[in-house]
């Protein structure tokens, strides 16, 4: 009964709304452990779209119940826009959703914030007050869903907190936020978020004792993780796989812990600032943006595109402690004559193949690439690997070689019919199988 976890080695938007969509089919319980409406996660079924930020891509699904974990910080006004969006397009949620309590709320305060301290423009962030909201989780000064319990210990819980930020504020001559105003925005939500809050541990326990089958949806990707990404211009929560425990309160022992997929686009992209060693800001960057449809699901920022990265992913693989690895977009590459693959970096004279902590302005990194010949056919359509023309088989032999991973599942287009399924293990397909 082992649980499975999704999550991105690269920057984000590798596809994993995508890939949890499908492998939701086989899983009872889908869960988000970290982020909050910073994130953005596109499914194609058909002639629908679904752009989801909040809520676990299972929530498409009739059948599926899906949570928000306590190491997700939730914007209720956001929550509350996406559930009625969803159920306006005839998805229903009331039962299927569940809320951890003790998760921590975003309030207004940590975007106004994010915004006067200039960290959207410095870092290139969402926005959307994910980094205060986690400060103050950290600072545990945070108003929890469970503070909304009793309405005068969260007056109370609110005073403290806007005292708190009035100081910064009068500083940079700024008008002090009215604590009444987050009382009454908090309150404007009390209901909804009363209605499917739970206390997480003893829920899923249960769950997991009626031999339920969990699926943990990552957002964001590694390299935007808070100790292990590319530092300062990362998102403020820990995004590797290894934040499941402590973002849902499911560890896992020997018969459940879950095996972790990594999903990985066949290049780079990213959003925001921060180092890219692969980057092109070319003609060839331009196809991949405009093949990829590149453009950020959250902000609508074109993100920034380059080749694919192995000495990050190696990191990215080590740290999320990945058991297998899942192609996504390899259809963007399909018009390429050559393809690079980054697979080491020269810096102060040396070939390496890690990316240094700290990299001089004057000493840049060079990357090195490895290039391939480009298959130029169309690959969407194909249903099998062995449908793939020689040049893309290489492509993909080549990934599994350096990383010593395998590829499981590959990508070719944005609809959920687009997948191709090679190397799962039997457990995490359940019926699935039958169904391609
Ligand atoms: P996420 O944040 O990791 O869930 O990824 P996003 O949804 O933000 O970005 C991935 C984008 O690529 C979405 O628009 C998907 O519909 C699309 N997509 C996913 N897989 C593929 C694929 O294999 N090929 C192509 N061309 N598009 C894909
Ligand atoms: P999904 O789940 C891509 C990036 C922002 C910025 C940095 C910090 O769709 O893959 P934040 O608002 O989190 O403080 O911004 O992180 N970022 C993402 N980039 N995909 C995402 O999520 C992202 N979530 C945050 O662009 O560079
Ligand atoms: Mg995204």
């Amino acid at each position: 009964m082992q649980h499975l976890t999704i999550s991105g080695l690269q920057w984000g938007d590798e596809g994993k709304g995508k890939i949890v969509d499908i492998l939701a089919e086989n899983y009872d319980v889908i869960i988000r452990f970290q982020g909050g409406h910073n994130a953005g996660h596109t499914l194609v079924i058909g002639d629908k779209v679904f752009k989801l930020s909040l809520l676990p891509s299972g929530i498409v699904r009739a059948d599926k119940l899906c949570v928000i974990g306590n190491g997700v910080v939730i914007n209720p006004e956001a929550l509350h826009k996406e559930i009625t969006t969803l159920q306006a397009g005839g998805i229903d949620i009331n039962e299927r959703l569940k809320i951890a309590d003790n998760a921590a709320l975003i309030l207004p305060i940590h975007s106004h914030i994010e915004t006067l301290r200039g960290q959207v423009q410095k870092i290139g962030t969402t926005a959307r007050g994910i980094g205060p909201a986690y400060e103050d989780k950290i600072a545990r000064r945070a108003i929890r869903i469970c503070d909304l319990y009793d309405k005068t210990h969260l007056k109370q819980q609110i005073t403290v907190l806007t005292d708190y930020h009035n100081i910064w504020l009068k500083g940079m001559d700024e008008p002090p936020i009215n604590p009444q105003d987050m009382i009454d925005f908090t309150m404007q939500y009390r209901d909804l978020l009363l209605r499917h809050a739970v206390p997480i541990v003893p829920f899923l326990h249960n769950l997991a004792a009626q031999n339920k089958r969990f699926l943990f949806e990552g957002a964001q990707g590694a390299l935007l993780d808070i100790d292990h990404g590319t530092y300062p211009f990362v998102t403020s929560s820990n995004t590797i796989a290894g934040a499941v425990a402590a973002g849902s309160g499911v560890g896992g022992n020997a018969d459940t812990h879950p095996f972790k997929l990594g999903i990985i686009k066949a290049y780079c992209t990213r959003v925001g600032n921060g180092i890219f060693p692969s980057e092109d800001d070319g003609e060839a960057g331009d196809i991949l943006a405009e093949n990829g449809a590149e453009f950020g699901t959250v902000t609508g920022r074109k993100r920034r595109c380059g080749w694919l990265d192995l000495p990050l992913l190696r990191h990215t693989i080590n740290i999320s402690g990945i058991d297998g690895l899942l192609l996504t977009k390899l259809d963007v590459l399909d018009t390429f004559e050559t393809i690079n693959i980054c697979t080491h970096y020269q810096y102060q004279g040396e070939k390496i193949d890690y990316l240094p902590n700290f990299i001089p302005d004057n000493e840049p990194l060079t990357p090195i690439y490895h290039q391939m010949q480009g298959w130029q056919t169309q690959l969407r359509g194909a249903k099998s690997i062995s449908d793939f023309p020689q040049q893309a088989r290489d492509f993909i032999d080549f990934i599994e070689t350096q990383i010593q991973l395998k590829i499981m599942m590959v990508s070719t287009g944005p609809d959920r019919a687009d997948i191709i399924i090679s190397d799962l293990p039997d457990f995490i397909l359940g019926d699935y199988s039958n169904q391609t």
